[in-house]
């Protein structure tokens, strides 16, 4: 790991411009904030506009076919910026990067650069070896054998240069699940935990630094484990921090979620009332061939222990449709799993066979037509759904943090409640950052209204 000089050398004293287009999870949007901050003591400045930029960065999501291709697209379309200005350099990093390495250098002309999910705390160096005429790809991995690893270092977080109201924090990264669609593993590798006090001390600077809410990261969340801390305990500590107003993490496997998870969840003022559970499937068959390592009652029993303790909790999901060899009565079971969970969100995908995953070569791989007929059905289902927890909210006190001004009302106010609701509170002079306790008046199809109590 790099750490960035505190004077700037010769070479950086003039202000460069930076633009960073991020595709994916909250994992890549945070590990762009991070090249934001490499960049910033390089003496880079970040711009929107990527026809003023020095530097044009890419971090990429290989999760399905689709990000993957957009990937490709945006990289054709930054081509005539490169040829009216050759000293521009373009970098792409991320799962793509990580997953193709040099290929992309091969297939896209135009890029100098490609660096992968470990080593973007290299950046200066590789930007120095593409002053100096070279193309480069960096896609090495770290030390495998260290399970933990503090992996973010202190100056990507200390005095940064636009502390959020929300803040991710990655406590982990990697994953050792290996579920058989999934090129994550690939991606970022297998899974290393930070050590505790160096995210407690990320999480309070940026609480120091204005941060009201913290979301913890990590492909398996709830499995971290680093010096005999376990995640319970982690978030016990972090409800200790001064000035801490919430806590939400994603994505907690089922298979270790458990009672002690359920009553943190309960009993920590800071922790908010809502888990994002991915389930994938419906079917025990389905879920086997996935390898995701519970069956559908074991699902049913950690819904069960979370609402036991707290029945206004939400809980969100996410669903695969169409896996390899999927028939119409597993997904009917799906289907069925979604009526009785009542979600409150479904991230819902069609199936997409990833390179070397092993279900992307099982039999029984499904036409597009009958994924997005079953995908389709899914939505139309939470559509509904949604509308009607919504009308069970009426009249209910919830509390909101409020993010901004509603772009088309701004006598209003638009944030979220603890439960991850999107609330607009109507005719509103609440600012930035403040927790209003609001009572629910209306809904809209993805939002809930509210007046300021
Ligand atoms: N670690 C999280 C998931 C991270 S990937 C978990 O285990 O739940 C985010 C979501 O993308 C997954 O939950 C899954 O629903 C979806 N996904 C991953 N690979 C996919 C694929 N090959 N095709 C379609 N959806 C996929
Ligand atoms: Fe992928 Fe499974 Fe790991 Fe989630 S738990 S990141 S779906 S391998
Ligand atoms: Fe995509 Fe990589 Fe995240 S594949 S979903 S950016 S971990």
């Amino acid at each position: 790991m790099t750490l960035p000089t505190q004077e700037p050398t010769p070479s950086t004293l003039t202000s460069k411009k930076v633009n960073i287009q991020t595709f994916g999870c909250q994992m890549n949007e945070y590990d762009t904030d991070k090249m934001m901050e490499v960049l910033r003591h390089e003496n880079y400045t970040y711009t929107d506009n990527c026809k003023e930029a020095d530097l044009i960065l890419v971090n990429t999501c290989s999760v399905r076919e689709k990000a993957e291709q957009k990937v490709y697209s945006l990289l054709g379309r930054l081509r005539p910026l490169k040829e009216k200005n050759p000293e521009l350099i373009i970098g792409v990093g991320g799962c793509v990067a990580q997953q193709e390495g040099k290929s992309i250098l091969n297939r896209a002309h135009n890029v100098d650069l490609v660096f992968g999910t470990d080593n973007l705390f290299d950046l200066p160096e590789m930007i120095e070896e593409v002053h100096r005429g070279n193309r480069i790809v960096q896609t090495e991995r770290k030390a495998y054998k260290q399970k933990v690893r503090n992996f973010i270092p202190d100056f990507a977080f200390e005095n940064i240069s636009k502390p959020g109201l929300k803040a991710y924090i990655a406590i982990t990264k990697g994953c050792n699940n290996f579920c058989s669609f999934c090129i994550v593993p690939k991606t970022r590798g297998l899974e290393v935990s930070r050590k505790p006090e160096n995210i407690l001390e990320e999480a309070a600077s940026l609480i120091a630094q204005g941060t009201k809410e913290i979301c913890l990261l990590g492909q398996n969340v709830n499995s971290y484990k680093a010096e005999g801390v376990d995640f319970v305990e982690l978030l016990g500590h972090l409800n200790e921090i001064d000035g801490i107003q919430r806590i939400r993490f994603t994505s907690p496997h089922p298979k270790d979620f458990h009672e002690q998870l359920a009553d943190a969840i309960r009993d920590l003022e800071h922790v908010c009332e809502h888990l994002h559970l991915p389930l994938q499937a419906g079917s025990d068959t389905v879920l086997e061939r996935m390898k995701r390592n519970y069956t559908l009652e074991e699902y049913l029993e950690k819904v069960e222990l979370l609402r036991s303790r707290l029945p206004h909790a939400s809980i969100s999901t996410d669903i695969i449709a169409g896996f390899p060899g999927e028939t119409e009565s597993d997904f009917e079971k799906t289907i069925e799993a979604a009526e009785n969970i009542r979600f409150d969100q479904i991230y819902a995908f069609k199936y997409s066979p990833r390179p070397d995953t092993p279900a992307a070569n099982y039999d029984g791989q499904l036409e597009e037509a009958v994924k997005a007929e079953r995908l389709n059905r899914l939505l139309a289902l939470q559509e509904k759904i949604v509308a009607q927890k919504h009308q069970k909210l009426m009249g209910k006190q919830l509390e909101v943090l409020v993010e901004g001004t509603y772009p088309r009302d701004t006598s209003s106010r638009s944030g979220r409640s603890r439960e991850h609701h999107p609330v607009v509170i109507l005719n509103s002079d609440a600012n930035i950052g403040d927790l209003v306790d609001v009572r629910i008046t209306g809904a809209k199809k993805y939002s809930l209204e509210a007046i300021a109590l």
